[in-house]
């Protein structure tokens, strides 16, 4: 089955990006190594909630230049959970869905097949796959910034008995770290072995 990952900027306080969705303290921080580069090349398909999808739309002008998708995500399929109706972008592998993050799952583990499943944020749409015992990775690169608000990294309780820390690493001003999750049901022993 593959493994869900939770990959993200954030503030040292713990915000995705400030009260108006703006990343522009994000911009500000220098790294010294594409950490992404390597990381997408092992995901095969994607998830995101409708204020982090609108916010790539709008600041990359994807409703007028759609083929610039690609350059993004490339063709792997996106689900992007909204209630709402959203415009699609025109060529792109985007899946709108709602409802139970469980519900949607066997889609979206066929479609990532032997590759893993990014979970790019909000904050709570990932505590929606904890909740679902569906997590199983977070993978945070913590800027040397903090905001009064914003929007939160994971607005959920998870005990230090469900993270483990895997590695510490520096690049430029970022510390990333690596968690795995421990699903609620997995055992604490069988932790160590993951
Ligand atoms: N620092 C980073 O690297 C990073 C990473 C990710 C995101 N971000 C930013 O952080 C902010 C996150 O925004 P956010 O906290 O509002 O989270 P979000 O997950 O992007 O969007 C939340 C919205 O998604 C929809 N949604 C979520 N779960 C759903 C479900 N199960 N069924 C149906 N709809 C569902 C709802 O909106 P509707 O139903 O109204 O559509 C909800 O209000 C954005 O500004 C984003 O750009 C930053």
């Amino acid at each position: 089955m593959p493994r869900v990952i939770f990959y993200t900027a954030t503030t040292l306080n713990g915000f995705l990006a400030d009260d108006h969705d703006s990343l522009e303290w994000l911009f500000a921080v220098q790294q010294d190594e594409d950490s992404f580069a390597p990381f997408i090349a092992n995901i095969g398909a994607i998830v995101q909630g409708s204020t982090t999808f609108e916010w790539v739309v709008a600041h990359e002008g994807l409703a007028e230049h759609p083929e610039k998708w690609p350059a993004f995500y490339g063709a792997r399929p996106t689900w992007v959970f909204t209630t709402r109706r959203l415009t699609q972008i025109p060529g792109a592998e985007v899946r709108f869905a709602s409802g139970s993050v469980r519900e949607a799952w066997p889609e979206i583990a066929a479609a990532a097949g032997d590759l893993d499943v990014w979970v790019v944020g909000g904050g709570d749409l990932v505590g929606q796959f904890a909740d679902a015992g569906l997590l199983d990775e977070l993978r945070v690169q913590i800027a040397p910034v903090t905001l009064a608000s914003g929007r939160p990294l994971l607005p959920r309780d998870l005990a230090s008995d469900r993270l483990h820390l895997e590695s510490i690493a520096q690049n430029g001003q970022f510390a990333e770290l690596v968690y795995t999750v421990r699903r609620p049901d997995q055992p604490e022993e069988a932790r160590d072995a993951v």
